[in-house]
């Protein structure tokens, strides 16, 4: 383990390109944000960003948040409306997300966890704008820690809670010091008619509504907007498949899409698709919205999917595909 140590390293100009050549190259790299470190992936590279899921070990995708360097950026990624323009005016750069409606294919589907929306913010920190700027990528970055664990706020705990680059962790973690907001980005939902408060984070909500007015909190009302998406989660809105999915399936019956996984898979079945051939769970995960969307319409009346292995990414896999076949608002 301690040969294998993720090295921290100083935010100069060397070490920066070097951090934004690895993003660039589909690697990842933790870097100091003014709320708390993040573990930043090209946020168009369906692989580096199951990478980030397999290093924080999460048994659930949780869509992430897109940094980007301006508002320019931001306006490239996502469709702003007065609201978002209001809000971008008033809080960027800094401690404030916005979801809005997805206009950038490039970006990962695995990064809105296959939603049509795509949470974006602009960071208020020196090192975090050295390192957008210089990737050219918008960068997808949960906090980077360990699911479940505490979000780092100095480069030290990011070390402890993520393997070294050998065990799929960072590459290098940008030492940025202690990180002054300190907890999370409030994230706004401003896909539908009205703002939602989906998490409360380092810009207050009272500070929003002082712009925008009154904050709607999530509840029965989110399952209602944004059509076909329904809200398995408590905060979060998930992809459901239009079509009724058939788990542990080995063949597609008559009608059916369906969803291979691994070398094991049916020859000669027509319109399959295969989350992985080699039986990667990891490229299983870059794959699985993409290839759940493309099966989910006509001539198809199901989705069948094979059985996913339960450990590692299969875990997320499998969380993903179960709330895809459990009751829509469960
Ligand atoms: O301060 C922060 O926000 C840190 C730093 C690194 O920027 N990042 C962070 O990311 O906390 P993460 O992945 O741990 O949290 C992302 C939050 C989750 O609550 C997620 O549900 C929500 O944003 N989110 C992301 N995309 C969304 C979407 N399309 N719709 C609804 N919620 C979304
Ligand atoms: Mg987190």
């Amino acid at each position: 383990m301690s040969d294998d140590r993720t090295p921290i390293v100083a935010p100069d100009a060397d070490n920066i390109s070097a951090a934004a050549l690895r993003l660039r190259e589909g690697g990842l790299v933790a870097f100091p944000t003014e709320t708390v470190y993040g573990l930043g992936a090209d946020a168009t590279n369906d692989e580096a960003v199951a990478a980030v899921f397999q290093a924080k070990d999460r048994p659930r995708f949780n869509p992430l948040i897109v940094h980007v360097g301006d508002l320019g950026e931001a306006r490239a990624a996502v469709s702003f409306n007065p609201a978002a323009e209001t809000l971008a005016e008033a809080f960027w750069p800094g401690a404030l997300t916005m979801v809005l409606p997805r206009l950038d294919d490039r970006i990962a589907l695995l990064v809105s966890a296959g939603l049509d929306t795509v949470a974006v913010r602009v960071p208020n920190h020196p090192v975090a704008q050295a390192l957008l700027a210089e990737a050219g990528v918008p960068v997808a970055a949960p906090s980077a820690n360990k699911a479940g664990c505490i979000s780092p706020t100095a480069a030290g705990h990011v070390v402890f809670s993520l393997p070294g680059p050998g065990k799929g962790g960072p590459d290098m973690i940008l030492d940025g010091g202690p990180c002054h907001v300190g907890v999370e980005s409030t994230v706004i939902d401003l896909s539908g008619s009205s703002p939602v408060l989906l998490r409360p984070g380092g810009v207050a909500a009272e500070d929003i509504e002082a712009v925008v007015g009154p904050l709607a909190s999530p509840g029965k009302n989110v399952a209602t907007q944004g059509g076909a998406q329904k809200s398995p989660g408590m905060q979060e809105r998930h992809y459901a498949p239009n079509l009724p999915l058939r788990l542990e399936a080995e063949e597609p019956k008559p009608g059916e899409g369906f969803l291979a996984f691994g070398p094991g898979a049916p020859g000669g079945t027509e319109e399959a698709m295969n989350l992985s051939p080699t039986g990667d769970l990891e490229e299983a995960a870059a794959n699985l919205f993409a290839m759940m969307r493309a099966l989910d319409g006509p001539p198809f009346e199901a989705i069948a999917v094979m059985p996913v292995p339960d450990r590692g990414l299969g875990r997320a896999i499998n969380d993903r595909l179960r709330r895809g076949v459990g009751p829509a608002d469960g």
